[in-house]
Order: C-alpha cells, then structure tokens, then sequence
C-alpha cells in the first residue's frame, strides 16, 4: 500500500470533456509538464481510441514525460485497449485505465448487458490490458449507484484479473460523503483480496460534493484520489486537485496522510490551464482563486496584521500564491489604512491620517475597491495642501445639449469664516464652475493647462485633474482626484486659486 494518498490528475482527459476546453496537442503537453513539475503520480492523458488528435496527445505524453505515471484510457473492449497500448508504448511508466458501466441504469439502458455480462468484460477487459503493460486500472463505471454486492462481486473479479487499482467512480456525482465512505468501507470488509490492489475514487461535482467525498473515501481508506485542476471535468467537474491535495495537507493531523505534491506549484499550474482552457476561474474559488488569501473586513484586516493566522489556515507561499492581500474597502479600518500608506513609503501624523480616513471613507462608499494608486492619488494630495483661504463647500451643475450650462457654488472665505453662494453660466460645465468660483474669489485667472485621467481601471475608476493657473503672472497648479470628474475639476481649480492667492498675498506683502 502506498504511503501517501496517490493523486491521479485526470484534466487532460476528464477535464478536458467539459465543454469548451478542448485543447491542442501542443497544449496539452505544456500541462503535462506542469503537472509533472507538480508532482502528481498519475497524469491521465487522454482516451486514444476517440480521435487521431487524442491519440498524438497521449504519445507524445508517454514519449516526453519521465517524472509521473502516463495512463490512457480506455472501454473495456479490445479495440479501445489496443489503442492505448499503442499510444502508451513510449512511457516510462504506463498505465491502462480500463472501464465499464456496472450500475442497473447503466446496464439496462446504455449497454442492455446482464450482470453476468458486465462482469466477464471487466474480466476480459483487464486481462487484455494486462497483456500489455502492468499496472492496469479498472473502473466500475456509475459505481456509487450500483447494488453493493454485485460491485463487490466486479472489484474482486478485477483484482483477481491483474488491476491494481480499483477505481469506484461516483459518476454522477450522486454520493453524500458518509455513505460514500460506508461503501469505501463496506468494500474493504466485503472483498477478500482488496489488499492487492489500491482503492482509488473518481468524484463529479454535480451537487458541489465532489470534494467532501473524495476526503471522506481517503478516510474510510481510499489511497488514490482522482481529479482534475481547477476541478474541470464533466458537467460539473471532477473534485478540484488543489483543493484534495491542500485539505489533505493543512489538515494532516485529522487524515493523518499526506500527497507528494509540491503544493507552492498550485497557482501557476492553475492559472496555465484557466489560460489554455480558457475557462477562468471564480475569483472565491478555494486555493487558487484571486481571493483565497484577501482580506476586506477591516476585523480581518486588523487580525491579519497582528498574526496572519488568526484569519488563514493556510500560508499563501506555500501554495505559491502572492503574499495576503489587504483590499480596501468599506469596511477597511485606520489599521490597514495605515499600513497600505506606509508600506507605499508615506509617513502620515494622526492629523494627517484622520484626515485621510476620512477622505478614503466617503471614496470608498462610492468605488468598491480601492486600489493602491487611488490611495496614492488622495495621500498626495493631503499631503500637498496649502492653508487654505478658500474652501469649496458644494457646487451644483445643471447641464445638458440643449441648457446653457450653469454651475451654482457655495464656498467659504476661511480668513471671516463667511460663506458665500454665487452661480455662472460657461461654454461647459468645468467652464461655469470657475466663473463661478472666480466670481466669488474675486481672483480672475486664467486656465493655461488641464488634464483628466483615469487612475485606475473600471468605470468606477477615480478621474484624476490636474491643471495650471496663470494670474497676472502668478501661476499655480491644482490636482484633485474624485470618482466625480467635475467635482474633481472644481476643487482642483480651488486648490490652485488658494495657491494664487497665497502668492498674490506674499507679492504685495513683499511690496509693503
Ligand atoms: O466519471 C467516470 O466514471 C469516469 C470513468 C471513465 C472513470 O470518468
Ligand atoms: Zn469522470
């Protein structure tokens, strides 16, 4: 028996079968390598007997692959197993995986075989497939909805033929995870010569089960599990392998077995086949998903930073995953917000920072995510403030093609405290704000540069202006950033007129 639950990768052949991913031989050898690099024992190939392409794939697999187990798959009837031994002949270590349907549905419908029938194909089957090669692997097909004894009765007959592995698919992904296990289980009891051979499962996904059976089977004394990366596979996929192989890992002191996988290999491997297939993967997905190890809650956030493991069971390194990620948000608090901005190389008084609070506050209300050059835009502008004689309450724009643009303002002359509320017309909306805001300033100026951009990605991006102000010789720049580009537009103008003012202010001070 091994000493290690045995991974049997099946994403070249079940994986494959899902609709939309089918991939070139080129492909498929570019995933081989990984999973050889990954460390899975078995890699499936492909079924030869389906197409001349599947057959090239798996040869050329046998042929380049030293490092892992190659199996070919194939029906239990003479044609099909001739065509893997075939495409299998260049492997270092090849493997047959023989199969036929055994449960009553199956029998009735699909093959109109007899019990007795189905029993003397597996027979046959594996001991035609053991004419060619060794390790032959048999699987009673739809075995989770099959009478217990007459699988029973088909597994002994299996391993007597020469399989030494046993696989009990739960094809349809029927199965509940204890009464998987009690029929695991039941086997081990039921089958005289079941130490000669390795119990494996073959779990689908069609009730999200595929997974929690896969682990109870290894509990109950499966010692091969079949899946598929990124859980591909029919219909609902197969059990994902990053998700066996890291359940396994992180939770050895309840399976007390581990796999040999070199788990920090997981998320390039998963993101190579979401590529190749071009099925990506959902970004709350286990292990691999974009946020397995992200963190918005600003709870979470605040543990993750005291000690990492208070909110992860797992380290990101070892499943090759970049280092845990503090997305702000809306419920990010001062803690994160303040490392996010050191670890940008800011330093920030508690002034500065309650300010900043505050700020990303009322951003992140209306931008969900709040990326690190968002952060960086409304730091620097905190940081670049100038005293203020001028604060931009509100402003108000009605605009449209058929209105001449008018924008009503309200601003407070901070030196008397008084507020004052003015409204303009302009060829545009920007245009009426600074009327409007000239008008109340009694500064004129005029607009020599102004520049909009996105700082970041998505229609929720912030806008970021920047422009430049010429005011009988005094010139000053303003830079804002909003998810509102015309409130941006209106407190960078009010930010570069403060800095006219204060120079005008410091030219007549110079001339008294
Ligand atoms: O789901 C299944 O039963 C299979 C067999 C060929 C093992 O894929
Ligand atoms: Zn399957």
């Amino acid at each position: 028996m091994p000493d290690h639950v045995v991974i049997f990768d099946t994403t070249l052949r079940d994986g494959e079968q899902s609709p939309g991913a089918s991939l070139n031989t080129a492909e498929k050898l570019e995933i081989a390598h990984a999973l050889e690099l990954l460390k899975v024992d078995v890699i499936e190939a492909g079924f030869p007997i389906t197409s001349p392409d599947d057959f090239e794939a798996v040869n050329r697999v046998a042929k380049e692959v030293r490092g892992s187990t190659v199996c070919g798959l194939a029906r239990a009837v003479e044609r099909d197993i001739v065509r893997a031994a075939e495409a299998l002949e260049p492997a270092k270590r090849p493997r047959i995986h023989v199969f036929v349907a055994t449960s009553p549905i199956h029998r009735e419908h699909q093959l109109r075989k007899s019990k007795s029938e189905v029993l003397k194909m597996a027979v046959e089957g594996v001991t035609r497939a053991r004419s060619f090669v060794e390790d032959v692997e048999f699987s009673p097909m739809d075995a989770s909805r099959t009478e217990p004894d007459y699988l029973a009765e088909v597994v002994a007959a299996a391993i007597d033929a020469g399989a030494a592995t046993v696989n009990i698919p739960d094809t349809v992904g029927y199965a509940i995870p204890d009464a998987y296990a009690e029929l695991i289980a039941s086997l081990f009891e039921s089958v005289g010569n079941i130490g000669k051979a390795v119990i494996s499962v073959h779990c689908h996904n069609d009730l999200g089960l595929a997974v929690s059976n896969s682990l109870a089977a290894v509990k109950a004394g499966a010692r091969q599990v079949e899946c598929s990366v990124n859980g591909l596979g029919e219909r609902a996929g197969n059990a994902a392998l990053e998700e066996v192989v890291m359940a396994l890992r992180t939770r050895r002191d309840h399976f007390g077995i581990d796999t040999r996988v070199v788990t920090n290999r997981l998320t390039a491997t998963s993101h190579l086949v979401a590529t190749l297939t071009g099925i990506s993967v959902q970004r709350n997905k286990a292990v691999v998903g974009e946020n397995a190890f992200a963190h918005e809650s600003g709870i979470h956030q605040d543990g993750i930073l005291k000690e990492r493991t208070t909110y992860e069971i797992m380290n990101p390194d070892d499943v090759g995953a970049q280092a845990s990620k503090l997305v702000l948000g809306k419920h990010s608090g001062r803690h994160a917000l303040r490392s996010s901005v050191e670890e940008m190389g800011f330093t920030l008084d508690e002034k500065q920072l309650d300010d900043l609070f505050a700020r990303f506050k009322v951003l992140a209300d209306k931008k969900k995510e709040i990326y690190d050059d968002d952060l960086a835009a409304i730091v620097e502008e905190e940081l670049t403030t100038t005293p203020d004689l001028f604060e931009l309450l509100s402003f108000h724009i009605s605009s449209g093609n058929t209105l001449v643009p008018t924008a009503t303002v309200r601003i407070r002359k901070c030196e008397t405290g008084e507020t004052e509320c003015d409204a303009a017309t302009g060829d545009g909306p920007v245009d009426a704000i600074y009327n409007c805001v000239n008008r109340i300033t009694g500064i004129e100026s005029k607009l020599v540069d102004y520049r909009i951009r996105a700082v970041t990605v998505g229609r929720d991006a912030q806008g970021e202006v920047s422009l430049r102000l010429d005011s009988g010789g005094v010139k000053a720049n303003g830079r804002a950033v909003s998810t509102d580009i015309l409130e941006a537009s209106a407190r960078a103008y009010v930010r570069a007129v403060n800095r006219v003012a204060a120079g005008l202010h410091g030219q007549r001070s110079a001339a008294q």
